[in-house]
């Protein structure tokens, strides 16, 4: 496994590997890798001749009062996954070869990057959109994977490739859970024990959702109704949004049916976690 940390260096790489004709799949990440990523790089291996993992706590997606500055790290712990994932390079920048003086390009999917996380986290997936595109553009991967616990991020990604005609091909992958339901996130690092448990209302919130939808309650109002009760029983928690949306325009539905996204973002204690599901049938 090599270890790359200019851009330059990696930029050539990525060309010499495309001269030979190798394919290169590619796992962007901000590290503190769980086994959600390693599910992504797992994947990648099977996908691509070389396997690029980026490791790069983004700081233009983080909002002024966010958790930049204490966002884990472990970078360790990342290259033992990585080398047991089968990863050929870690690619690691630096905030200022990434944004070096005089930088002033961003990338907005209008109207994607509106709802939901957009609107608690503004200017958010204008920061995901523009490395993500950096980052393309420096490992030149035929296949990029994603895990669709950040739905809304691989959507807006989708559309910025299909905008931008992007010779890459995003690959979407399940939410990997713990056993008890909490879907995995480098941010459940933050929770105490006590956390912990409470923040098991966010997969709770979702199977009971699927439960009523899958005995006929379709009206988002009772749906939204028995989830919002569920969560706000829990002391320590606080929703930030609970909404259906179509899962490909994200507009919202008044009722539920095939490719409803039910999408969520709940702080427990002063950590933002999200969740989400796609009930019926995904398009
Ligand atoms: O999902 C993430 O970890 C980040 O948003 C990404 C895609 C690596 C961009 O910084």
């Amino acid at each position: 496994m090599k270890l790359i940390t200019t851009i330059e260096e990696m930029q050539q790489a990525a060309l010499s590997l495309k001269r030979e004709g190798k394919s290169i799949a590619f796992v962007p990440t901000m590290g503190f890798l769980h086994e959600g990523h390693a599910s992504l790089l797992r994947e990648g291996r099977k996908r691509g001749d070389i396997l690029v993992l980026s490791i790069f706590v983004n700081p233009i997606q983080f909002g002024q009062n966010e958790d930049l500055d204490r966002y884990p790290r472990n970078m360790e712990g990342d290259c033992c996954i990585a080398d047991e994932c089968g990863v050929d390079i870690v690619f690691t920048p630096n905030a200022p070869g990434m944004y070096p003086a005089g930088f002033q390009t961003s990338i907005s999917v209008r109207d994607l990057s509106l709802p939901l996380c957009g609107a608690s986290r503004p200017g958010h997936f204008d920061g995901v959109a523009t490395v993500v595109a950096k980052l393309f553009n420096i490992v030149m991967p035929d296949v990029a994977l994603f895990g669709r616990k950040d739905y809304q991020q691989l959507a807006v990604l989708r559309r910025m490739a299909t905008d931008l005609n992007l010779p890459v091909q995003l690959v979407g992958m399940p939410i990997v859970r713990e056993k008890d339901g909490l879907a995995m996130s480098s941010r459940n690092a933050y929770l105490s024990p006590a956390e912990r448990q409470s923040a098991l209302c966010l997969s709770g919130a979702i199977r009971k959702v699927r439960d009523l939808y899958a005995t006929g309650t379709l009206e988002v109002a009772d749906l939204e109704r028995s989830a919002r009760e569920l969560i706000e029983a829990e002391t320590a928690a606080n929703i930030d949004y609970l909404e259906f949306r179509d899962g490909t325009t994200l507009e919202s539905v008044q009722t539920a049916g095939n490719n409803t996204l039910m999408a969520l973002a709940v702080k427990i204690g002063t950590t933002r976690l999200i969740d989400n599901t796609i009930l019926g049938e995904e398009l």
